[in-house]
């Protein structure tokens, strides 16, 4: 069922529904422990990545390479035939008859849409401009359920760049078919689009907008930091003001709940503080890229297996 409903790929969160993500969530959780696997044997991802990766790529590749299957792809736009003027649908139509599914990242925000279009492949969006990254919030959310044992009920900060983070934006749209209440933290100029914000009014989910989280850490259950995007400001100096708005420090993590949980989906810049890393029990984002291999493992066997 999964596999037709997304014959065509994972190109936004918003293809999921609960039932959809419980499902996945679940797969997930059985790749956990299976290291390896033949389920992929013969079936070849293509990686087309034309912006800088370094979990996204290499954990599609690894996790490809752990169900048996193979990897074709390339790592920069400067290697591809972007460079000599190709467009999107002509790559695309071309690649597709050398693999089973494509991954790809590109800058454009419409760039995953447009590549299904042409494509009689399934297509991952593994990075859309400052639009979506849907795997991304998927093992966002396998990493919640782990750690904290539920979704529903949680009170979840999300912290830094709401304007440009594609990885926020998938991330809110997923945690939209849950019960959990979720504070958004920036400076006003890097607040949640209105197109994100209307989409969770539609869909009636409990949100407030904040400026600081230090005032609201005793209630927070998880705290998702992220980057200050600094390859999507048109003006650099508008990058310089706001940059170290938000450093997560030890002072902070004292000051949480003793289940708190803090994570991001890398890289991080100066947004966290590296005193914090010795916290394991809270600070989960290094385990976190650990559940993005069976989130990655569990969509690619879901979207390639012949059974
Ligand atoms: C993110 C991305 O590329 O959107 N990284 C990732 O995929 N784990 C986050 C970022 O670049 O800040």
């Amino acid at each position: 069922m999964f596999k037709e409903k997304f014959s065509e790929g994972i190109i936004s969160a918003k293809q999921f529904n609960r039932e959809d993500l419980e499902y996945i969530l679940s797969k997930g959780r059985e790749m956990i422990t299976i290291k390896n696997s033949n389920i992929l044997n013969g079936k070849i991802l293509a990686t087309l990545f034309f912006e800088p990766s370094t979990r996204t790529r290499l954990s599609f590749e690894s996790a490809m390479y752990r169900l048996g299957g193979n990897v074709i792809g390339f790592h920069s736009a400067d290697v591809s035939s972007f460079k000599k003027g190709e467009s999107i649908a002509d790559t695309i139509r071309t690649v597709q008859n050398y693999c089973d599914c494509i991954a790809m990242r590109n800058p454009l925000e419409g760039a995953a849409k447009l590549a299904s279009r042409f494509a009689n492949i399934p297509i991952i969006n593994a990075g859309s401009g400052s639009g979506e990254h849907p795997t991304q919030a998927l093992l966002d959310l396998l990493t919640i359920k782990e750690e904290s044992g539920t979704i529903d009920g949680l009170n979840i900060g999300i912290v830094g760049d709401l304007k440009y983070g594609r990885t926020v934006h998938s991330l809110s749209i997923l945690l939209s078919k849950f019960e959990a209440n979720i504070y958004f933290i920036s400076p006003k100029e890097l607040s949640l689009r209105n197109r994100y914000k209307a989409y969770l009014q539609e869909q009636k989910v409990k949100y407030k907008e904040v400026t600081k989280y230090r005032n609201i850490l005793d209630i927070l259950d998880v705290l998702y930091m992220t980057r200050i995007q600094k390859e999507r400001f048109i003006d650099q100096e508008e990058y310089e003001k706001v940059k170290n708005t938000f450093v997560f420090n030890e002072d902070d993590l004292e000051k949480t709940k003793d289940t708190f949980k803090l994570m991001h989906p890398l890289p991080r810049v100066t947004e966290i503080s590296p005193d914090v890393d010795k916290y394991t029990d809270k600070a989960i984002y290094f385990k976190q890229t650990g559940y993005g291999l069976a989130l990655r493992k569990a969509i690619l066997a879901e979207l390639m297996s012949e059974d």
